[in-house]
């Protein structure tokens, strides 16, 4: 058995999760949401959007760690690609821990309380944040193919 392609296969899987929800959501839910919801029914579509996709966000990050590195630590000297993949990987799970851990249970509470003003700031952040991390996303995506090449 070649573990090397599974890892790898399950490593692009959880990456498409990952990052194809982000640009969903950010690309197409967020401005359709926008035209079509009031800010109480907006902001808790939110909660309960969030609430289904995070779950998977964090096996996503999971799956990406285990197998990232083991197939890391499978080189003797890994190629620069691969450092660069390494570090931006980091930098979007520190964005999506943060997002978590901060935006994200402001929202919460403040939709409990209906306190409509404090949830969309929360979700403001939340977008522009998920927005940033959507292009890291794809720019390691461009950079683990075609860095191959170099
Ligand atoms: C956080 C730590 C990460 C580590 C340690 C890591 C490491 C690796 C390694 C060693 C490979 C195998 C490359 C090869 O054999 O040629 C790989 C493949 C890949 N990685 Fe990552 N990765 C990480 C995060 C990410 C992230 C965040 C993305 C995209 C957003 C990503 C996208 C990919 C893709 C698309 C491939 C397949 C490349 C190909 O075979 O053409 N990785 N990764």
């Amino acid at each position: 058995m070649n573990f090397m392609s599974i890892a790898i296969a399950l490593h692009v899987l959880a990456i498409v999760v990952w990052v194809g929800g982000m640009f969903f959501a950010h690309q197409v839910m967020r401005p359709a949401a926008v035209t079509v919801l009031e800010p109480p029914h907006r902001l808790r579509l939110w909660v309960a959007g969030f609430k289904r996709f995070f779950p998977w966000v964090w096996l996503c990050i999971a799956t990406v760690l285990i197998t990232g590195f083991w197939m890391f630590f499978q080189f003797p000297t890994p190629p620069l690609f691969m450092h660069i993949m390494l570090g931006l990987g980091i930098v979007m799970m520190l964005i999506f821990f943060h997002v978590f851990f901060a935006p994200y249970n402001k929202l919460k509470k403040a939709v409990k309380e209906e306190n409509w003003k404090v949830g969309g700031a929360a979700l403001n952040q939340i977008r522009m944040l998920v927005g940033i991390n959507t292009l890291i996303g794809v720019i390691t995506i461009l950079v683990a193919i075609a860095g191959k090449s170099f």
